[in-house]
């Protein structure tokens, strides 16, 4: 295995156990060129990087050494379009897709630029759930239009060695050589099987025989139910208010609904 791949294996992600081991200000620039490297649309780089200061981190309690905030971000997009007496138009459902590609692969660059350096990572979405996002738009003087949080990274050195990668679907029901097949009923259990099986270390918790399910994916599916049925209300309020923010006009194209449902 080369030396690329042998790091795109050994990515994991640390779950908050990070150290207080500081990350040198030399890795961290290292880290940015590299996100900022990453493919994007018509060289817009519908992104903006907020590397908070340590009190900020600190009101956003947010875990790691350092922290990356990858946003959506059209603010600067705008205003170039306007420098040159021209408009851009963010306010819909498409440039948003853009945006979330363009930012999601700086993300996954900082990522394996940060693993490259021995520096571990946790990305999560939590920056967009219920309650967070206007705590985050506050702190860190988030534009209140045309910026849309998407992703944080964290960034440092794990506490101690989080043991066993996890384990992915890798063939079936992920790669169609050819055209695309649906699976069979067959093929279906055999990835719910993939999942029960404590080698491949697929789900999130281990434990799911003992609170009474049959299968992890039961168990999953179960909770994820539950958790949408008890948080919809706020979770609509909450991603829905923040996405006609960003995309005034996107009212009128149902994405509210969409988002607000995840
Ligand atoms: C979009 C996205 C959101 C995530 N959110 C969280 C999160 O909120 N909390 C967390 O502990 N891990 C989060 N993760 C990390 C995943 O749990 C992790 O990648 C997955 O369990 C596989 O583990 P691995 O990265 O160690 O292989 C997130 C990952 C992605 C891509």
């Amino acid at each position: 295995m080369n030396a690329t791949l042998k790091i795109l294996h050994e990515l994991r992600t640390i779950h908050g156990g990070f150290s207080h081991q500081p990350i040198r200000e030399k890795d961290l620039d290292t880290i940015l060129r590299a996100a900022v490297r990453a493919a994007n649309a018509s060289a817009r780089q519908s992104y903006t990087i907020v590397v908070p200061g340590d009190e900020q981190r600190r009101d956003l309690n947010w875990v790691g050494a350092e922290s990356l905030l990858f946003c959506v971000d059209f603010t600067r997009l705008i205003a170039s379009a306007h420098a040159v007496g021209q408009s851009f138009d963010a306010a819909s459902f498409l440039p948003f897709l853009t945006g979330v590609i363009d930012t999601t692969l700086a993300v996954q660059n900082a990522v394996i630029a940060a693993k490259s350096l021995g520096i571990d990572s946790l990305i999560t979405n939590g920056v967009y759930r219920a309650g967070n996002v206007a705590k985050i738009r506050t702190i860190l003087k988030l534009p209140h239009q045309h910026c849309f949080p998407l992703l944080l990274v964290c960034l440092g050195y794990p506490i101690a060695d989080p043991g066993r990668r996890k384990g992915r679907l890798e063939e079936l029901g992920i790669v169609h050589r050819g055209i695309y097949q649906r699976l069979t009923a067959g093929e279906v259990t055999k990835i719910v099987e993939q999942y029960d099986d404590p080698k491949r270390n697929m789900g999130l918790i281990e434990n799911w025989t003992s609170l009474g399910f049959d299968h992890y994916l039961t168990w999953f599916f179960f909770q994820m139910e539950q958790g949408r049925r008890n948080s919809r209300s706020s979770q609509r309020a909450c991603a829905g208010d923040t996405f006609v923010r960003v995309f005034p006009r996107s009212r009128n194209i149902g994405a509210v609904r969409q988002v607000g449902n995840r």
